[in-house]
């Protein structure tokens, strides 16, 4: 079959590597892909969120899936425009409809949705311009520190965490204010959670459903945890205090709640759901959903995805995930981000990268990267995600750490620590 993946980071990178794995697939495009994808597929010169040409190359050249990377197709309604074209309707989509989505897009509905069907969360309240003072009087019922939440999609911006009332005051109602835009017209005041992080993600066909290989990212710039936030320096899998005692209990009150949750609530869901979980003293909670895979935690999760991708994904189209097998790589996994010095603060772009021809036993998801005069660059702030397996998180970082060196471009940094405090 022919299979078009929409997206142009290490997340897609990885997702085309075990999708061309696949004997089901004969094609697979990507739209717009970077320099690593086009090692694996074919890139196409179109942007993930252009509705219309996607639907003119699917119907030009015949393809018969469609699977989505990012979120912002998915929030702006990729789903529904193409089941709402009689051209693309029978074309599956891998992902939620614009309702499902609206998990990630909008923190307050995320936050009524978990308080409806019993979810654990954090304590809340939504406030908005009319209702500031009340806001500020929920704080004061709070303890330090405070976490604000602006509602809508902020790329990964919306959340503070301030260490005093104070503080908090004078951020909420510049949130309110239009500190991010419309994005923060509404914003979330939570109850702060203390425990460490881990990212589950479930694959579902709007009734059945799968869990796939857990992870935890790393999101600070510096090692152990210290600095400014990024996008993500690297993930690890499996995540040790995610025992099966512990799975268990998130599958059954997290998981399976959401999934028939969203089936009472009519939302129409057939793609990944991501849960950002914290563990709190052994019980886990809910801090986000998110309607996509996690980057860079996909580097690590397909690596210890045994299964046929594709022979997943056809089970969300038809229905029938029920009927399809889901099976683990027992070795560990660790991913690597290299990134251009200066990150996430300024950073040049456009530096040559040598070494890729040099990497064994590691798998070299690109992220930030583009062909430029028959060379790859540098081409972002994530740029190149090394990914390796070990009998043990230390042995696959170590992998990972000897590759990484191989790999050279002007200001490159990485991580050491990765998976090292678990
Ligand atoms: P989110 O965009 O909701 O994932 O929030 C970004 C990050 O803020 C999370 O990954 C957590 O590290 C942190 N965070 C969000 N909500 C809370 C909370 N209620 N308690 C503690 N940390 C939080
Ligand atoms: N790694 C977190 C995310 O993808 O949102």
């Amino acid at each position: 079959m022919k299979v078009l993946l929409l997206g142009s980071g290490g997340r897609e990178h990885a997702l085309a590597w075990k999708i061309t794995q696949s004997a089901k697939v004969e094609k697979l495009f990507i739209a717009p892909g970077n320099a690593g994808t086009q090692n694996v597929g074919e890139n196409v010169d179109i942007k993930a969120d252009d509705f219309e040409a996607l639907k003119n190359f699917v119907v030009e050249n015949g393809v018969d899936m469609v699977i989505v990377g990012p979120e912002d197709p998915l929030v702006k309604g990729v789903y529904d425009d193409f089941k709402n074209d009689e051209r693309t309707k029978n074309v599956p989509v891998i992902g939620p409809s614009k309702a499902g989505a609206v998990l990630e897009g909008s923190k307050d509905f995320a936050k009524q949705f978990m308080k409806r069907h019993n979810i654990p969360t954090a304590k809340y309240e939504t406030f908005d311009g009319t209702t500031v003072e009340e806001g500020l009087k929920f704080l004061e019922t709070l303890k330090a520190p405070y976490v604000l939440k602006a509602d809508g999609l902020c790329a990964g911006k919306g959340v503070l965490i301030l260490p005093t009332l104070e503080e908090a005051k004078k951020e909420f109602k510049e949130m309110l204010g239009g500190m991010f835009g419309n994005a923060s017209a509404r914003v979330v005041i939570e109850e702060f959670l203390s425990g460490i992080e881990c990212s589950v993600f479930a694959l579902t066909d709007g009734k059945n459903y799968k869990i796939l290989p857990e992870a935890k990212d790393y999101k600070r710039i510096g090692e152990h945890d210290t600095g400014l936030n990024t996008g993500g320096m690297g993930s690890v899998s499996p995540v040790p205090f995610a025992t099966k005692e512990w799975m268990q209990k998130v599958e059954d009150r997290i998981i399976r709640p959401t999934v028939e949750g969203l089936a009472e609530e009519s939302i129409e869901y057939k793609g990944f759901i991501f849960f950002g979980l914290i563990n709190v003293e052994g019980e886990p909670m809910v801090i986000e959903y998110n309607c996509r895979m996690g980057d860079p935690e996909t580097e690590t999760v397909m690596l210890r995805l045994k299964s046929d991708i594709v022979d997943l994904f056809e089970g969300v189209a038809e229905g029938n995930l029920d009927k399809r097998d889901i099976e683990f790589e027992e070795r560990a996994a660790v991913c690597v981000m290299l990134v251009s010095g200066g990150y996430p603060q300024a950073y040049a772009k456009g530096y040559e990268i040598t070494g890729l021809d040099k990497i064994e036993d590691s798998v070299v998801f690109h992220a930030g990267t583009k062909m430029q005069n028959g060379k790859v660059v540098t081409n972002g702030g994530r740029v190149i995600a090394v990914s390796s397996y070990g009998k043990d998180k230390s042995e696959a970082l170590q992998n990972s750490f000897t590759q990484a060196q191989k790999i050279e471009f002007t200001d490159k940094y990485f991580r050491r620590d990765i998976g090292q405090d678990l």
